[in-house]
């Protein structure tokens, strides 16, 4: 199969598994990323081939809805290039950058082996920020019965993958555990320069909505922006 119609396949079939999903994990949640890493990997001059089969396939078996299992996303992956002939090394490419993608904790190094990788990560950590990042994280809070913000919980420091993975706090706290995070976790100069605007914004918005919510009283330490 030629690479731009294994590309098209492939957006195909992902929008056919992802459509309607409603955690934030949608198929328009996998279109931007394909679309971010189209443009951070132009300007990065990255293998777009193998970028836009990461950024198509990166969560297509996320472990945050496979009990935790690392290895459902390659496995899926693998199932679907093999079927349509794809040589053996651009399905280890992808597969390598499904395995690097997701954060795993404040305290965990997860950098990219590959440009590639890297390219795809930075698409999907632009869409986990800004205006949409805000709206992605109630959406999925909403969908693990979480509750919007206790003052009670301050976030925490995850120092491995497993705390992190454990954690059910409120989702605000995911802002201090994850967004906020994120902006000295770009690797690419591109996806780092995308970031700054979304990164102001999403702090606006938890600088009021703690406002509102605690009006004249102090905002609790561990949440003052
Ligand atoms: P990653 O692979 O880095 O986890 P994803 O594309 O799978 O990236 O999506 C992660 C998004 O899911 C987060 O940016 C956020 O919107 C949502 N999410 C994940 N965990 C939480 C949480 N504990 N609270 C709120 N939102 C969360
Ligand atoms: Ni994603």
């Amino acid at each position: 199969m030629k690479q731009d119609a294994l590309v098209q396949a492939t957006a195909h079939h992902v929008e056919q598994l992802f459509s309607g999903e409603g955690s934030g994990h949608d198929w328009f949640h996998i279109k931007r990323v394909w679309q971010n890493a189209i443009t951070i990997g132009q300007a990065e001059n990255a293998d777009l081939f193998i970028v836009q089969l990461g950024a198509l396939l990166h969560d297509i078996a996320d472990w945050k809805f496979h009990n935790g299992d690392e290895e459902a996303g390659p496995r899926a992956a693998t199932v679907w290039l093999s079927s349509h002939g794809t040589p053996t090394p651009v399905i280890k490419q992808v597969c390598q950058i499904i395995k690097e993608v997701s954060y795993k904790g404040a305290g965990v190094a997860t950098n990219p082996s590959s440009l590639e990788g890297r390219v795809v990560q930075d698409a999907d950590r632009l869409d986990a920020i800004g205006a949409i990042g805000i709206a992605r994280a109630f959406a999925y809070g909403g969908f693990k019965n979480r509750e919007m913000y206790n003052p009670t919980q301050p976030p925490e420091v995850h120092a491995t993958f497993e705390a992190y993975q454990k954690n059910q706090s409120a989702t605000l706290n995911h802002f201090y555990e994850k967004l906020f995070l994120l902006k000295d976790r770009f690797t690419t100069a591109t996806g780092r320069q995308l970031a700054e605007q979304r990164h102001v914004y999403m702090q606006e918005f938890v600088k009021e909505f703690l406002q509102e919510w605690h009006g004249a009283e102090d905002v609790p330490v561990a949440f003052v922006v």
